[in-house]
């Protein structure tokens, strides 16, 4: 199956999000970046044109980073906004391409939801291993708790479908997947009508 590819729409993407989203996308997105302990070596796996990276070097300047992402167009874009920082390493590629560290956290805002409930387990059982003892992951995502949030989650399914061949076409529960997988869920926050979640999780 061909894997989705965000490079059509990386030049909008974010002004899209903030269109529907407002302040609610980035709010939630940095709402637990103080949770990362300073020196600590971060993977951010899929995250777009790279305005979360800046954010999260704004909170933790000492930090070491690993920017794994698929689309070349995104990973242009991230680039270009961190171009002279050299506690970056830009990786372009997916899950299977993480370099063989251990990470003290990691970062997946918007990016568990591309996975098929029967994938999701695979993809974080291969995250997992790359984690020190105690990291924290935090994930950023939608959830599905009304009818509205059912409509949207439809609406935007069918558009990235179109637009970056997104082949998933429903929300997997990444809280349950993560429980099972024996995260311990820490910290929680919710936005835009309880319709984002961002969530501390570790891993004993
Ligand atoms: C929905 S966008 C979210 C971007 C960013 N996290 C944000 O919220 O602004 C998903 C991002 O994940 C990237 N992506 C998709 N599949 C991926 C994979 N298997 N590994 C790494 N990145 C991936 C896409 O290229 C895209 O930039």
């Amino acid at each position: 199956m061909k894997p989705n590819n965000f490079d059509k729409i990386a030049f909008v993407y974010d002004w899209l999000a903030q269109f529907v989203f407002g302040k609610s996308m980035t709010e939630s997105q940095k709402y637990f970046l103080n949770k990362i302990p300073v020196h600590s070596k971060v993977l951010i796996l899929g995250g777009g044109s790279g305005w979360i990276a800046k954010a999260l070097f704004a909170v933790i300047p000492t930090a070491e980073v690993y920017y794994v992402e698929a689309s070349s167009k995104m990973m242009l874009l991230a680039k270009k906004k961190l171009n002279e920082n050299k506690r970056i390493h830009f990786i372009c590629g997916t899950e299977n391409d993480i370099p063989p560290h251990q990470f003290d956290a990691v970062v997946t805002n918007f990016y568990l939801d591309l996975f098929p409930e029967e994938s999701l387990a695979k993809v974080i059982q291969i995250i997992r291993p790359q984690l020190k003892l105690n990291a924290v992951w935090i994930v950023t995502d939608f959830v599905d708790y009304k009818w509205w949030h059912k409509r949207m989650l439809q609406l935007m399914y069918a558009f990235f479908r179109l637009v970056s061949n997104v082949r998933n076409n429903k929300l997997p529960d990444w809280n349950k997947a993560m429980i099972e997988m024996s995260g311990r869920k820490r910290d929680s926050m919710f936005f835009y009508g309880n319709f984002i979640e961002s969530a501390v999780f570790q891993f004993l």
